[in-house]
């Protein structure tokens, strides 16, 4: 049996948001390169080739499934990417509240879960404006 593999220094979790509860990516990652985020990683392949091929720039990538997520990790860890992390979390509230605002250069979203079925609408990542509750940092003035 292999030896776990300590996914801590690709990982997200252990880091507290600021006072005003947002991750600010460029302090996690102590340097002002831009920042790249992808939503429902999978299986990584997308962001750990491109975290490999770019290191002068930044990679975060959020899963909620828990197998994908460690896996992802562990491959990251084992590389020792120093430009990547992973935070497991749902991508829309990530991006909603924990973000702060301006805090990413370029979003990534590949073949994300269709849930075709009626009943299943309200699971997909990508909804119509009129589903989305706003962030707590948007104006609501006039509303
Ligand atoms: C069809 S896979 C595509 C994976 C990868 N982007 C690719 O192109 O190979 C969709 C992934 O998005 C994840 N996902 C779907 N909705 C999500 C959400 N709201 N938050 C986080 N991850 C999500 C799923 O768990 C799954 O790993």
């Amino acid at each position: 049996m292999s030896a776990p593999v300590d996914i801590s220094p690709v990982t997200l979790e252990q880091i507290p948001v600021n006072q005003d509860r947002r991750y600010h990516l460029r302090e996690i990652f102590g340097n002002d390169h831009p920042i790249e985020l992808e939503l429902g990683i999978g299986k990584g392949r997308f962001l750990i080739q491109s975290a490999e091929a770019h290191p002068e720039r930044n990679w975060v990538g959020v899963e909620w499934a828990s197998r994908y997520y460690r896996l992802v990790a562990e491959r990251a860890a084992k590389r020792g990417l120093a430009n990547l992390r992973v935070l497991r979390d749902d991508a829309a509230h990530v991006v909603r509240d924990t973000i702060e605002d301006a805090g990413i250069d370029v979003l990534h979203v590949y073949f994300p879960d269709p849930w075709p079925k009626a009943r299943h609408n309200k699971r997909r990542l990508i909804q119509p404006p009129s589903r989305v509750r706003p962030r707590a940092s948007w104006s609501t003035a006039g509303a």
